[in-house]
């Protein structure tokens, strides 16, 4: 929790600095993405608009099925706007490539990527702009990261030794 923290805040004050003066807008991959969101805008020191797209590229277990879905679109114009895809966990890459690619057509003025975590070893079709932490490919829980969508609300990120319940 701690670490969370100190690591949120070092990622604020960095995007804080980049973006002074720029219309920024994040976009939060919901629903992975909604906690560390709403603890990154806070660690902001520059005005900052929010928006949520929702995909889905995950079945109802821990393994990808490798296909992609918008259930939900943003709804704020993102034209000319500095952006950045705001994503809990960079795994395969598949769901942010999909995103980068879907959010493009809009025409921002650039479009970047801040991921809280990010598996070595496993993706190289997306380079994120900003990452948390590099770990070790395991499936891990909360701080919005869930197993069959439960444990987002664990104050911390852990993984399972054993079956998850
Ligand atoms: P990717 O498309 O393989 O990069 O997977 C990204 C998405 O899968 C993330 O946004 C998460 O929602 C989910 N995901 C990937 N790995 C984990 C994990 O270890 N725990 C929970 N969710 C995960
Ligand atoms: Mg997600």
């Amino acid at each position: 929790k701690e670490e969370l923290n100190e690591k949120v805040r070092e990622l604020g004050n960095k995007i804080s600095m980049d973006y002074e003066g720029k219309e920024l807008i994040m976009v939060g991959v919901l629903k992975g993405g909604f906690i560390f969101l709403a603890d990154l805008i806070r660690a902001l020191k520059i005005p900052v608009e929010i928006d949520f797209i929702s995909v889905s590229s995950y079945g109802n277990s821990s393994k990808s099925s490798g296909v992609v879905r918008i259930i939900k679109d943003i709804d704020v114009s993102i034209t000319n706007k500095h952006v950045i895809i705001v994503e809990d966990i960079l795994d395969t890459g598949l769901t942010l490539s999909y995103v980068l690619e879907y959010l493009k057509r809009y025409r921002p003025a650039d479009l970047k990527v801040v991921t809280l975590l990010k598996k070595l070893g496993r993706n190289s079709q997306v380079k994120p702009d900003f990452v948390g932490f590099e770990i070790e490919d395991k499936f891990v829980i909360g701080y919005g990261l869930d197993y069959n969508e439960k444990y987002r609300n664990l104050p911390y990120v852990g993984w399972v030794r054993g079956e998850l319940k």
